[in-house]
């Protein structure tokens, strides 16, 4: 495998050169940053699976500069699908769309629905309008690992793998996109939580649902362990023993707790503003696991709004480490 010299910087003109000749790029997104490849090119699809180290049957986000360009790759857009992404594009909502078979297959391992975002990030919307194809894009992180909302993440995760990190600041909301599919009856499907909540959709389409695992093509990304940092992670609520070790990382929601040690304390938000926690959550993560604790403890958020997301996200990362020890 070629090792790049990675290299982190603002020319958008120099990630439009090399997503043109097929290599792949980091690009910022205000969700998380994204590993992005030429969506129309089979073969820069496949490396982004490989490099990412992701199964070829998790499906991969296509990335468009504006609705016009989604219509070249699908067979419709129903009113309700058209009507959502005007309320929430461009911003963190990706939507489920019948593709018209203009995408390769390797992209969604060849079901009928393709996965579409209208990402908002300045940097990327005009790294969008220049290149004439849109960019497949999954969270630029190792499978199953923390998602980068810093080129210092990317850099982690894929330093020598990738020739460019094109730098767009910390990322704005800081959580994935809210995944949204539509049933037979066109009713609109929550596949995965995140920056737009359920009562958002809601308002829009009257209706929501989420969906169950139950349903055959149980959205891949939502069932595999995931989010997960290196440090073994409990959520409070399930800590039933006392430790015996200062080593304990606690991510707090909004003030530090005493009966833990001082130093390997985060608060995502002195405020207590939901949105700030969601911006800070992953960069508290990598930061925690980074100074090789015994644990890491992490704090009920209130679960409301964009808080339902942030819950999500912990209680997938606390997963690997309750799965594996009980
Ligand atoms: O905010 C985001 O969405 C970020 C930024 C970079 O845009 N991207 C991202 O991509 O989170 P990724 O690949 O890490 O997660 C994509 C999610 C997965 O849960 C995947 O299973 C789901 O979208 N997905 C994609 N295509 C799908 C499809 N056709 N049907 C069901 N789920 C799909
Ligand atoms: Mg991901």
């Amino acid at each position: 495998m070629i090792n790049y010299n990675t290299q982190t910087g603002t020319a958008i003109d120099k990630a439009a050169a090399y997503l043109t000749a097929g290599e792949l790029v980091a690009i910022p997104t205000e969700t998380v940053y994204g590993l992005a490849a030429n969506a129309t090119d089979t073969l820069a699809v496949k490396k982004v699976f490989e490099v990412k180290k992701r199964p070829f049957f998790n499906p991969l986000i296509v990335h468009c500069e504006k609705t016009e360009q989604i219509n070249l790759y699908v067979s419709g857009i129903s009113p309700l699908a058209e009507k959502l992404l005007q309320a929430f594009s461009p911003g963190p909502l990706t939507i489920l769309l019948p593709g018209n078979n203009q995408l390769p297959d390797t992209i969604n391992n060849g079901m009928r629905d393709v996965a579409f975002r209208i990402p908002a990030h300045p940097i990327t919307q005009i790294l969008l309008n220049i290149l004439p194809f849109p960019l497949v894009a999954p969270s630029a992180n190792i499978f199953t690992t923390i998602s980068p909302t810093t080129p210092a993440h990317v850099l982690k995760n894929f330093n020598g793998q990738i020739p460019y990190i094109l730098d767009g600041g910390a990322c704005s909301v800081g959580l994935e996109s809210t995944v949204v599919g539509f049933d037979r009856e066109g009713m609109p499907v929550i596949f995965r939580q995140g920056a737009i909540t359920a009562e958002q959709i809601k308002e829009i389409a009257g209706t929501v649902r989420f969906h169950s695992k139950e349903e055959n093509g149980a959205s891949p990304g939502m069932t595999a362990i995931h989010y997960a940092p290196t440090t073994p992670l409990y959520l409070e609520e399930d800590v039933t023993t006392e430790f015996t070790t200062d080593k304990i990382g606690v991510i707090c929601f909004n003030e530090k707790d005493e009966r833990y040690s001082e130093q390997n304390q985060i608060v995502l938000s002195k405020a207590g503003n939901l949105t700030e926690a969601a911006r800070h959550l992953y960069d508290a993560l990598h930061q925690l696991d980074e100074r090789k604790l015994d644990f890491i403890i992490a704090k009920k958020i209130p679960n409301e709004g964009i808080g339902i997301a942030i819950n999500d996200r912990i209680q997938r990362a606390a997963h690997a480490f309750k799965k594996n020890s009980k």
